[in-house]
């Protein structure tokens, strides 16, 4: 480790003296630094009010008071900026979050990856086909998904584009969240069409009814509205891997003394930009705003003592996430020992399980799925890990849609390999549809009160 190098004081380009994986080469230098001044001088998408306070709530996730769900498109695209999209999947979010809530009788954190989750790391930087080769599609804020060279080029532009749809994304859900849409006593307002066709809808009906007797219980005690229910916090969230980005928003508040990256309450490292040397972990060790790490097979315990270090040596309440996602074959074998190293660096993480990406597959006709049972044993696997080492699963991280989609296959309506085809849209990883989001949330409530 480059111990020389962690002494250097940390600026918001301080980054570039590392290595930075995952980045586009745009063409033209000129180019880039006009979208980068422009976007620098534009506001902020979140303010640090906001992520500090989401900083809290998941300080209290860490003592077990409060449940982590993170939750949306693998990618989001730019022409999926639609009212339409929007409001589904925050609908989705919403819903899961009342299962969860009323199963695990804590209050939940929503966050969702959206309103900036745009680019995307690639396992090759090209992209051949029949004899052609291409620069890889790094998501909407680097170029497009055709394959053809203009649209492969990486455009400066479009992060302009991605700050303006991620502001559009945000300013929609805010207005929804604010108008009362996010209202607990009219769950109605957040039903999705296709629920009146799901064998699931019995259930669904008899949580929420059940909610809404609790709070018209507590109410009329209280003799008038129970704080928080008519309003509820929502998040953004988006991995953090285009720097150049990220540093034009990052943004001193004088009043706090303290810089924060303020494209998104909620950054999260990749699995493949996790070097401790590297530009992400520098980057991100300067800012204040909480974040995750996502915690792969071949992450070992020094590597992620290090990153505690690098990333959180005040030991601060809330500020590191640890996402892992390991994949039902490997979780038994992976986590325990890095429970064990965590513990040993004295300091406080949230864990949290992502099933989605360690449990990809590919189809015998070359679709890349993932199966609910192995998404589920995953969860199940993390809860009881967790329990048995003494420590606490407190969030749990999905890719999913308020759509209808056959991406994933398996769930109460039991989709095959031969479904997906019927309705499958993800340009990058396959998605939980709104009726399987909706069986996990349940069943994670399950496997809690089994437990219980
Ligand atoms: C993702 O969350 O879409 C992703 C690429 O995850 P990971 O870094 O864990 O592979
Ligand atoms: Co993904």
């Amino acid at each position: 480790m480059t111990r020389g190098m962690e002494q250097i004081e940390w600026q918001p380009a301080s980054w570039t003296a590392r290595t930075a994986v995952q980045q586009p080469s745009y063409p033209d230098a000129a180019e880039v630094e006009r979208a980068l001044a422009t976007l620098s001088r534009l506001p902020p998408l979140v303010v640090s009010g906001e992520v500090e306070e989401l900083k809290k709530q998941l300080a209290e996730a860490q003592q077990g008071q409060r449940f982590l769900l993170q939750g949306g498109d693998c990618a989001e695209s730019f022409d999926e900026c639609t009212s339409d999209r929007i409001a589904a999947k925050l609908k989705i979010l919403l819903q899961m979050s009342v299962i969860l809530l009323h199963g695990l009788k804590k209050p939940v954190i929503r966050v969702g990856r959206m309103a900036g989750q745009y680019a995307k790391p690639r396992s090759a930087d090209t992209e051949t086909r029949d004899g052609t080769t291409l620069p890889s599609y790094r998501g909407d804020l680097v170029n497009r998904s055709g394959f053809d060279s203009n649209d492969r080029l990486p455009d400066p532009n479009l992060m302009l584009r991605g700050y303006e749809r991620a502001a559009l994304t945000l300013n929609f859900v805010r207005a929804l969240v604010d108008g009362g849409f996010a209202d607990l006593h009219h769950p109605e307002y957040w039903d999705l069409a296709f629920v009146s066709h799901s064998p699931l809808e019995k259930e669904y009906r008899r949580i929420v009814e059940s909610i809404s007797d609790s709070l018209d219980f507590f109410e009329s005690i209280a003799g008038g509205p129970v704080h928080h229910t008519r309003r509820i916090d929502f998040y953004s969230s988006h991995e953090g891997l285009h720097l150049l980005y990220e540093q034009a928003q990052a943004r001193f508040i004088e009043r706090r003394r303290r810089w924060y990256n303020l494209s998104t309450h909620f950054p999260w490292i990749g699995m493949r930009t996790a070097d401790v040397d590297g530009a992400h972990v520098e980057f991100f060790r300067g800012v204040s705003n909480p974040l995750g790490i996502k915690v792969g097979s071949a992450m070992t315990a020094e590597w992620l003592q290090e990153l505690i270090a690098r990333l959180n040596p005040r030991n601060e309440p809330g500020r590191l996430t640890l996402i892992h996602r390991f994949g039902v074959n490997d979780i038994e074998e992976r986590l325990p020992p890095l429970i064990e190293a965590v513990r040993a660096t004295g300091t406080t993480v949230l864990w949290s399980c992502d099933p989605m990406h360690g449990n990809t597959e590919t189809t015998s006709s070359g679709l890349k799925t993932r199966r609910f049972d192995r998404i589920l044993r995953e969860l199940e696997l993390a809860f009881e890990i967790h329990h048995e080492m003494g420590s606490h699963l407190g969030g749990v991280h999905f890719e999913l849609t308020g759509d209808n989609v056959t991406e994933c296959t398996g769930g109460a309506r039991g989709l095959t390999d031969g479904d997906l085809a019927r309705a499958y849209q993800s340009q990058v990883d396959p998605r939980l549809n709104y009726e399987q989001a909706l069986e996990l949330g349940m069943r994670i409530a399950a496997i809690r009160n089994r437990r219980a």
